[in-house]
């Protein structure tokens, strides 16, 4: 699908996003392995947290919607069916590495795959911590979906990954929950500790300090009310999108503000980005509250070392601000990118060159000077949903009319963002 952005002349409103992404997959999970029913409100309605309701369905969970909330009929720690065919993760490099910790601890045999996207992406950094706790998974040439998973007892391991990530962090966390003792991870880069927090709620025996959290297991987990707070992800495009277009104000109410995300709101206020945070709560654990975010003067940023893997989803649309800004933008450390949906060094570099953007990319980053122009072109989002958004948000401040191609990507996170867009953005 090709979907048709205009320049605008200002964004205003108040908006509402999806529930979290990250949030939703651990209630998800959390709630099919607890002993009861358990009700998620504002679930997030993207394409990946939908893949892992279809999985977690396949597995014998109980799922149904109610008035917009989920709910989950959990089958107890031990009460997961083995599948009658291939579990599919769509899309969702979250849902093939938790459930891969999940799976693992079965007695069962399981193979777990996804779309082309999701078959070009590692899954050797959660098998090698599995392999280590003895679960036996065999993947395409050694480290690509599809995963055949011959499940069976795990033991606790003490662990800390080669790089930043959350996913392998949760993955072997969650296989932690069925090993008999402590499973410890251990984190030279912090990450989104969302995983921490959800444990917590449905009973588990965590602990935390620096750099370090454990889970002791067997743990037996219980059924849960929760809320999901909006998405900070979702927000950084409309955030961005207010700072570029001068005399935009927009309020996006409900987004979690988790200190482990928040790195962004940091960032855009220091590169000069006005935001305001009204009402900020908390639930079960996350903060939340709302954003007030206006337009106006830009300068550059530096994004390095623990600030790069906190924003790591949000540097396309980042990347696409810095191009606008007073001095430019750095990204540093950013090796991580080109292991996402896409090689995402690669497909921003690529639009913006489109677009008569400078960038010079490095092996893990890139460089963009600042005070540079958006042309009107035909943009693609490869097939990635933040890549479909960020550009939709780089085509704002365009001089002329730009198409993205491929936009309905942006259904993995976001379904309904381009009407969002077109709701708040008031054509030039
Ligand atoms: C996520 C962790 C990050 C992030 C992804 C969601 C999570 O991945 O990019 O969108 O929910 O734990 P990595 O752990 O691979 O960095």
């Amino acid at each position: 699908m090709r979907e048709r952005v205009v320049p605008a002349r200002r964004l205003s409103g108040s908006i509402r996003l999806p529930g979290d992404k990250s949030i939703s997959h651990r209630y998800a999970m959390l709630a099919a392995l607890a002993d009861g029913v358990s009700r998620i409100s504002n679930y997030s309605t993207g394409a990946d947290c939908q893949s892992t309701l279809s999985c977690l369905r396949a597995l014998g969970a109980g799922i149904e919607r109610r008035n917009g909330d989920v709910e989950i009929l959990g089958l107890g720690a031990r009460g997961l069916a083995a599948p009658a065919t291939e579990l599919d993760a769509g899309n969702s490099g979250s849902t093939i590495r938790f459930l891969s910790g999940i799976l693992a601890a079965q007695p069962f045999h399981s193979r777990i795959g996804g779309d082309e996207s999701l078959s070009r992406r590692p899954m050797d950094r959660v098998m090698q911590p599995l392999a280590r706790m003895g679960a036996r998974i065999g993947a395409r040439d050694g480290r690509f979906p599809p995963l055949e998973i011959d499940g069976g007892p795990l033991g606790p391991i003490d662990y800390t990954p080669p790089m930043a990530s959350a996913q392998v962090k949760t993955c072997v966390l969650l296989a932690g929950l069925f090993g008999e003792g402590v499973t410890t991870v251990r984190e030279a880069v912090r990450t989104r500790d969302h995983t921490e927090i959800a444990l917590r709620e449905f009973g588990a025996e965590v602990e935390s300090g620096a750099g370090m959290v454990s889970v002791r297991g067997p743990a037996r987990l219980k059924a849960r009310e929760l809320a999901v707070p909006g998405d900070l992800s979702a927000a950084a495009f409309f955030l961005v999108a207010a700072s570029l277009v001068p005399g935009s104000e927009l309020r996006i109410e409900n987004v979690g503000l988790n200190p482990t995300r928040a790195t962004l709101i940091d960032l855009l206020m220091s590169m000069g980005v006005r935001i305001q945070l009204l009402n900020v709560r908390q639930t079960h654990g996350e903060l939340a509250g709302d954003l007030l975010v206006s337009g106006g003067h830009v300068r550059g940023g530096l994004i390095e070392k623990g600030a790069t893997a906190a924003v790591i989803d949000e540097i396309p649309v980042l990347a696409v601000l810095g191009a606008a800004s007073e001095e430019g933008i750095e990204v540093r450390d950013a090796a991580e990118l080109r292991v996402k949906e896409t090689d995402r060094i690669a497909t921003v570099a690529e639009n913006l060159g489109r677009m008569g953007v400078a960038v010079e990319t490095t092996p893990d980053g890139m460089r963009i000077p600042g005070r540079q122009r958006f042309r009107g072109a035909t943009l693609d989002s490869f097939g990635d949903h933040r890549i479909a958004m960020a550009f939709s948000v780089a085509a704002l401040a365009a001089g002329g009319e730009c198409f993205i191609e491929g936009a309905e990507a942006a259904v993995v996170s976001f379904p309904g963002f381009f009407d969002v867009l077109r709701q708040v953005a008031e054509p030039a």
